[in-house]
């Protein structure tokens, strides 16, 4: 007996479904993959990267943690996107924020959360980059706008890696995008960041 059957249960009548509607799909697909679209989001339960912007398996590479944060020295994130540039040559880089991110809260909060703090430290730093732009929001204003400016972020974090640099030097096609969803309305939103070379990353 396999322990969390229904899950199990639920996996057989999704591959069956898609087999029902296209008998080569699964044998297809195992040959190779080839997305167009490396997706850096957040782990939150609720910002599935395939299922909002309604793609099957094969179409998106996926990197997620907490409140979608790109660090200079994340070997895990750095190793998804050398992989996803280098290997499966992607044409664009996703960075999807959300709003109501419980990420974003907590670093926008004084209490202790323990280990995760260390992480969340990046974020208090975006707030610190740019704290002239909070000033007489309301609290819930002040998280949307931060959920906002930290895709901003990573879109440059994204921008100044080795990896990103070294495709643009090499003169390939390779965009940064910054995206933020709506977990009220499951509406994607467009944060008009993209950056297609050097000369487009925002000077702070
Ligand atoms: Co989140």
């Amino acid at each position: 007996m396999k322990t969390l059957k229904y899950l199990f249960d639920r996996n057989r009548e999704w591959a069956n479904t898609i087999k029902e509607e296209d008998p080569a799909f699964f044998s297809e697909l195992s040959k190779q993959q080839s997305p167009e679209y490396l997706w850096i989001g957040c782990s939150d339960s609720r910002v599935p990267a395939n299922q909002i912007v309604n793609l099957p398996p094969g179409e998106v590479f996926v990197h997620r943690n907490i409140a979608n944060v790109v660090v200079h020295t994340d070997l895990n994130c750095l190793s998804v996107i050398q992989f996803a540039v280098d290997v499966l040559k992607v044409k664009h880089i996703i960075i999807c924020g959300h709003y109501g991110c419980g990420g974003i809260r907590a670093a926008m909060e004084d209490q202790e959360h323990g280990l995760i703090d260390n992480w969340l430290r990046h974020i208090k730093d975006v707030i610190r980059f740019n704290a002239g732009r909070f000033e007489g929001l309301d609290h819930e204003d002040k998280l949307d706008l931060l959920c906002e400016l930290n895709v901003r972020e990573q879109v440059t974090n994204v921008c100044n890696t080795t990896i990103v640099q070294n495709a643009w030097k090499q003169g390939r096609e390779l965009s940064v995008h910054g995206w933020i969803y709506s977990i009220q309305n499951g509406i994607l939103k467009d944060l008009d960041a993209c950056i297609t070379c050097n000369d487009e990353i925002p000077v702070r």
